[in-house]
């Protein structure tokens, strides 16, 4: 079923105080206003635990940032699928350009999280999306498409379910410089098209594709109005719960 979701990536920030502050307070903000989205926070791995417990009667959602394709074994450093299950994490977000950038995480290790995320019924927010080279030389829809085509377009229909797509220009991540309304529907458009010709359309009716890159509480209801924009991936702005709950109430 597709669903507004606001999904903040709070990637390296906040430690254990700071976590706990923070979600208090977008308790507190969010009982205050009318929710029209899902909503989900993503606070480092050593933090999900206490994110559960403190999320147990809110309507916030707790997603991890990344996690290892193995079950387990000798992986220093790396979380499982079945950890994060384990303490009550229900979504994972797989694909960030800060880990294909900095962790040189490709196509074929992805294509393996997402399987093993699917095996784990972890819900997954899947991202990509193309660098600024890639617009300036009008190759963005080529590079989506291959992104795509080499990953999760080889499900079968019935994983995405479970899958929601956020496409995050590479170029306007942490820079200020946010895709207008307009090429965020134009690449989400061609995006649902890829699902309608590789699915059908009742499939890609439902799959929620979020917007990420520099969304903020004075950009968000007009990136959102787009029809196919069905909400947002928030890095920045998401770690302060006043911003949060500006974009949350964009719905
Ligand atoms: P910003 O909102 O800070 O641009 O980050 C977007 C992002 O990377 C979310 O995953």
């Amino acid at each position: 079923m597709r669903n507004n979701i606001v999904a903040g990536n709070w990637k390296m920030n906040n430690d254990a105080t700071q976590t706990t502050e923070l979600i208090n307070d977008l308790n507190k903000a969010l009982e205050e206003v009318s929710i029209n989205c899902r909503v989900l926070i993503s606070p480092t791995s050593i933090n999900l635990t206490s994110a559960v417990a403190l999320t147990e009667d809110s309507v916030i959602e707790v997603a991890a940032q990344n996690m290892h394709q193995a079950k387990n074994g000798a992986f220093t450093g790396e979380i499982s699928a079945a950890m994060l299950n384990d303490v009550g994490v229900k979504s994972v977000i797989l694909g960030h350009s800060e880990r294909r950038t900095y962790f040189g995480e490709n196509d074929q290790i992805l294509t393996e999280k997402v399987a093993s995320a699917l095996e784990n019924n972890l819900e997954i927010i899947f991202c990509f999306g193309e660098l600024l080279q890639d617009r300036k030389s009008g190759n963005h829809f080529k590079v989506v498409e291959s992104q795509l085509k080499n990953t999760v377009l080889s499900l079968n229909a019935a994983s995405w379910e479970h899958i929601v797509l956020a496409y995050e220009p590479v170029w306007a991540i942490g820079t200020g410089e946010t895709a207008s309304p307009e090429q965020a529907q134009e690449m989400h458009a061609y995006i649902r098209s890829l699902l309608v010709s590789t699915y059908g359309i009742s499939v890609a009716e439902n799959v929620s594709i979020l917007y990420g890159g520099s969304v903020k509480p004075t950009n968000a209801k007009e990136i959102f109005s787009k029809e196919d924009v069905d909400g947002g991936l928030i890095g920045g702005a998401s770690l302060k719960a006043t911003d949060f709950t500006g974009i949350i109430t964009a719905f």
